[in-house]
């Protein structure tokens, strides 16, 4: 009898904390520059390109899916591809990432963005999650920023190392900050509803670089503007992953704000997240490095984050963070092989 295909799919019931029969993996940025298939496409097209033809956002979405027995799909977009809808003009440069022509630092420039999103601007990336639904039997996964990170490349104008326009504007003018933190969340939560319409059927919300703040500036300026998105989420019935970087000391922050499953990097061990949140699943966390280790280094640590997660309900392996660009494509194979072997349950 085959009882695991005609259930809910293990990457859905582990977001809501239910029983599965293996841990289910998927991995951050799972289509992208360690995949040479993805490589001969990036040829004849820059990232943008790519994320606003749906097709081709479709195929790349498509390409670690023949390669690897990964329990879920991301839609293939980036980070910046929903400021389009408030009037921003950006570009992602190669191996640095996006950069904003004009920076949004000033009252000004959070005034003239647009107070109502141009959805048209969004719709290449509904488009890419009904081709994606129609083309792939497991679940889907949407995603968005949350509020402070991608104010931050709007605020500095491109990467950081210490985000100090962003925490400068924090504190030298707080209301600005906040009119920009606000502004984001509804365009966020236009366009999540928007792929949950288009059919996703779980969602993360990226903080990546939240973990430069401390407790009580992601107290006073994110958590009210973040929680929005996460109670908007809750309404369209689909799980949520609240992700972060360096985020061991805001954890009961972040976790305030929302996320049915919180994803977090390999600083902190996974044992002590859910001590701390028994009622959450949680995501993650092997450091995305272990893919570059001898053999038996990388099959250590893989047992070290099962072990963390101690085999109840709610774990979905992942990596701490992004693959990174020259991943061993045979190491991959051997972790997803690995964490769906080690995990069988009977039950
Ligand atoms: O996970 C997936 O497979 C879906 C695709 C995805 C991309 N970007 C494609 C991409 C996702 C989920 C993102 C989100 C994203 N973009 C985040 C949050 C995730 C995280 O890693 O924290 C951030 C911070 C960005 C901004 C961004 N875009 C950066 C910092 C870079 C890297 C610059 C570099 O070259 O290393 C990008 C470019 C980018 N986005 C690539 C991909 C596959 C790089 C490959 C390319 O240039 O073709």
């Amino acid at each position: 009898m085959n009882r695991v295909t005609t259930e809910t799919p293990r990457f859905l019931r582990a977001c809501r904390s239910q029983p599965v029969d293996r841990t289910p993996i998927w991995i951050m940025r799972q289509a992208g520059r360690y995949l040479p298939e993805y490589r001969e496409i990036r040829k004849s097209h820059t990232l943008l390109e790519i994320c606003r033809a749906p097709e081709l956002a479709c195929e790349v979405a498509l390409q670690p899916l023949r390669r690897f027995d990964l329990d879920a799909a991301i839609l293939f977009s980036d980070l910046l591809v929903p400021v389009a809808a408030l009037g921003v003009d950006f570009d992602i440069v190669e191996k640095s990432g996006p950069v904003v022509g004009r920076p949004v630092r000033d009252r000004e420039a959070v005034g003239s963005l647009k107070l109502s999103p141009d959805l048209r601007e969004l719709e290449c990336v509904f488009e890419t999650v009904r081709l994606l639904r129609k083309a792939i039997s497991v679940p889907l996964i949407g995603f968005a920023g949350a509020p402070f990170t991608v104010g931050s490349y709007l605020i500095e104008g491109g990467p950081s190392r210490d985000f100090r326009q962003t925490r400068l504007l924090m504190l030298r003018e707080p209301e600005v900050f906040c009119d920009l933190m606000e502004r984001l969340a509804d365009l966020m939560i236009a366009y999540v509803s928007g792929q949950a319409a288009a059919g996703i059927q779980a969602v993360q919300i990226f903080d990546s670089w939240v973990g430069v703040l401390s407790p009580a500036d992601y107290r006073r300026h994110v958590l009210r503007p973040t929680r929005r998105i996460f109670q908007a989420i809750a309404k369209l019935g689909i799980p949520s992953i609240h992700f972060g970087t360096g985020t061991a000391a805001l954890l009961d922050h972040m976790a305030e704000a929302g996320g049915d499953v919180l994803g977090v990097d390999w600083r902190i061990p996974l044992g002590q997240v859910r001590a701390r949140f028994p009622e959450r699943a949680v995501q993650g966390n092997l450091d995305p490095q272990a893919l570059f280790a001898p053999g038996e280094v990388l099959d250590r640590m893989i047992d070290e984050v099962l072990a963390e997660a101690a085999g109840a309900p709610g774990h979905i392996f992942n990596l701490g963070h992004g693959i990174l660009p020259e991943s061993p494509i045979e190491n991959v194979t051997f972790m997803v092989e690995a964490v769906h072997s080690r995990t069988v349950r009977m039950d």
